[in-house]
């Protein structure tokens, strides 16, 4: 079966087929699915999905570009949220420099990103970590408050094969989704070749970053297969062996999922 790491069933972009869409999953080999919380709202309705589908565990955190969502009250949320039986992550947390380039709005991620992190330690939950152009500071905040302590994904990894395996070296997973069958990605095709295997997470990010042949189109787990495909291919072993592995690997990490 295949184990999907990251979606946002709660967008908008599912509103006019969602239930029709996350009933199909199992049929098509996509049995179990972590979607993953953005702003406030998109975790209150994560936690809303986890009720209607037993195969569906949330994750909750505020994202980097959502933070002035953030206060004591929405803090306070997350943690008491956090012991659910549904919610198996932290996230998605962390840095995004290439939204945001106000010097003091970077310093804010930051300050919420550490607390995020030391959430996920108190509840015993892995993070679910986003960070887009900003490589120095994330692995920097990571390493200061003992990231080795926290289990984790970095989620659809952008940076370098190199960087990868800094990660790996601190026990995290790295997420590889739909941008690694695009032609032009030649970083991430090296990275998925690289580290690894009992380190690599499938995950789609849908409804964005759809794998060829949809690329452009709306993204759902369905597509999950294609980039098996090219892991497969990538690494010369068989699609069954990426799917087993990827499996055991998002159920190692995400301890609460049954
Ligand atoms: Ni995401």
């Amino acid at each position: 079966m295949i184990f999907e790491s990251h979606a946002h069933y709660d967008d908008q972009q599912f509103d006019s087929d969602r239930g029709e869409l996350l009933s199909s999953m199992e049929q098509h080999g996509v049995g179990r699915i972590v979607n993953v919380g953005s702003d406030f709202a998109a975790c209150k309705r994560t936690l809303e999905l986890t009720r209607q589908y037993p195969f569906l565990y949330g994750a909750v955190g505020i994202h980097p570009s959502d933070i002035e969502d953030l206060n004591e009250d929405v803090y306070d949320w997350l943690k008491e949220t956090a012991a659910d039986s549904k919610i198996a992550a932290i996230g998605e947390i962390g840095l995004d420099y290439y939204w945001e380039k106000d010097p003091k709005v970077q310093s804010k991620q930051r300050y919420w990103f550490c607390r995020q992190m030391e959430l996920a330690r108190e509840a015993s939950l892995p993070v679910i970590i986003h960070s887009r152009d900003a490589a120095e500071d994330t692995l920097k905040l990571v390493q200061g408050i003992h990231g080795e302590d926290i289990p984790g994904v970095v989620h659809c990894f952008s940076y370098s094969p190199e960087l990868a395996q800094e990660y790996v070296k601190m026990g995290y997973y790295i997420g590889i989704g739909g941008v690694v069958t695009f032609k032009n990605a030649k970083k991430l095709k090296e990275t998925a070749m690289q580290v690894p295997l009992e380190r690599i997470l499938l995950e789609t990010d849908c409804p964005y970053l759809s794998p060829e042949p949809n690329r452009g189109k709306r993204n759902s787990s369905l597509n999950l297969p294609y980039v098996v495909k090219e892991i497969a291919a990538l690494r010369g072993i068989s699609e069954e062996e990426v799917r087993n592995a990827t499996c055991e690997n998002a159920f190692r990490l995400f301890s609460k999922v049954k």
